[in-house]
């Protein structure tokens, strides 16, 4: 992988080599889509299994993209590095990209220590910019993740950077994104102000639904116990049934 390095300078690259390097690209790049296939499955599975035990889930829903070759070698550019697949792989950490949106913050950290107690991951690097936001007011749970891809002859180590972030976050930085982008990243200061305030606004709108979601909760579990103590079990030759109570009041068993 190393020996394939392309000199761009070299205006007469023969064919032969420019093939073998577009081939490798593409297989290079199937193993990060590969990657992101294994971890929707993975985030899949704990939506569906929650939510059939719980008949809630700590997913709303996930977005995937792969960074396209165009801006990979534009970073690869920016940063100074060579341009050569082992390169790619060593510097860019961020080609296959992953964002799970959460309804609650304390569903973020749930989602996050899931996803560490899978013994096929590696953890390479965590940023949480929920306890620390940045000082634009950029909140989300950053999570660098290796994922093992088995491939016909090998398996190869991808990595996949992960962003878990409520729907509030979400908002918050999908519009600021477009106002950078369309300033050129050069966003008026009167602005930058506005979005700080609107970050912390959703900040506070993800903390009152975090205690609105325990007061629900805990009326809830609440009304589940009530209605599990009257809840009675009879025997009705030699099989076991759980009946309501009052049910046993008008009988006259009780
Ligand atoms: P890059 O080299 O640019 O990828 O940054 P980094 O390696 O320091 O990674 P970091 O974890 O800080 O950010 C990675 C990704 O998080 C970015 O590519 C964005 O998708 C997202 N992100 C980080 N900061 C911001 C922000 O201020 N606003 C928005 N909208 N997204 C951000
Ligand atoms: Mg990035």
């Amino acid at each position: 992988m190393e020996n394939n390095t392309l000199d761009l300078s070299n205006k007469n690259v023969p064919m032969a080599q420019l093939k073998s390097f577009h081939d490798e690209v593409t297989r290079f790049m199937m193993t990060y889509k590969f990657a992101l296939d294994e971890m929707e499955t993975k985030i899949d599975i704990l939506k569906q299994e929650f939510q059939t035990l719980h008949d809630y889930s700590p997913i709303e829903h996930t977005k995937s993209r792969l960074k396209s070759p165009e801006s990979i070698v534009n970073k690869l550019l920016r940063k100074q590095h060579e341009i050569s697949l082992g390169s790619i792989k060593h510097h860019i950490r961020d080609i296959a990209g992953l964002r799970i949106t959460c309804s609650f913050i304390s569903d973020i950290y749930k989602v996050s220590e899931m996803l560490q107690k899978q013994n096929d991951l590696k953890v390479l690097e965590i940023k949480d910019y929920i306890t620390s936001p940045k000082s634009n007011g950029y909140r989300s749970l950053h999570l660098l993740i290796e994922v093992p891809v088995f491939l016909s002859d090998r398996t190869e180590q991808v990595c996949v950077e992960l962003q878990i972030r409520t729907i509030a976050m979400d908002f918050w930085a999908s519009l600021e994104h477009k106002i950078f982008y369309k300033y050129n990243k050069d966003v008026p200061e009167e602005l930058l102000t506005e979005l700080k305030a609107a970050a912390d606004s959703a900040a506070s709108l993800d903390l009152q639904m975090e205690r609105l979601q325990h007061e629900v909760q805990a009326i809830k579990d609440a009304h589940d116990t009530e209605e599990s103590e009257m809840l009675k079990t009879i025997h009705i030759n030699g099989q076991q049934f759980r009946i309501p109570g009052t049910l046993l009041d008008i009988l006259g068993q009780r």
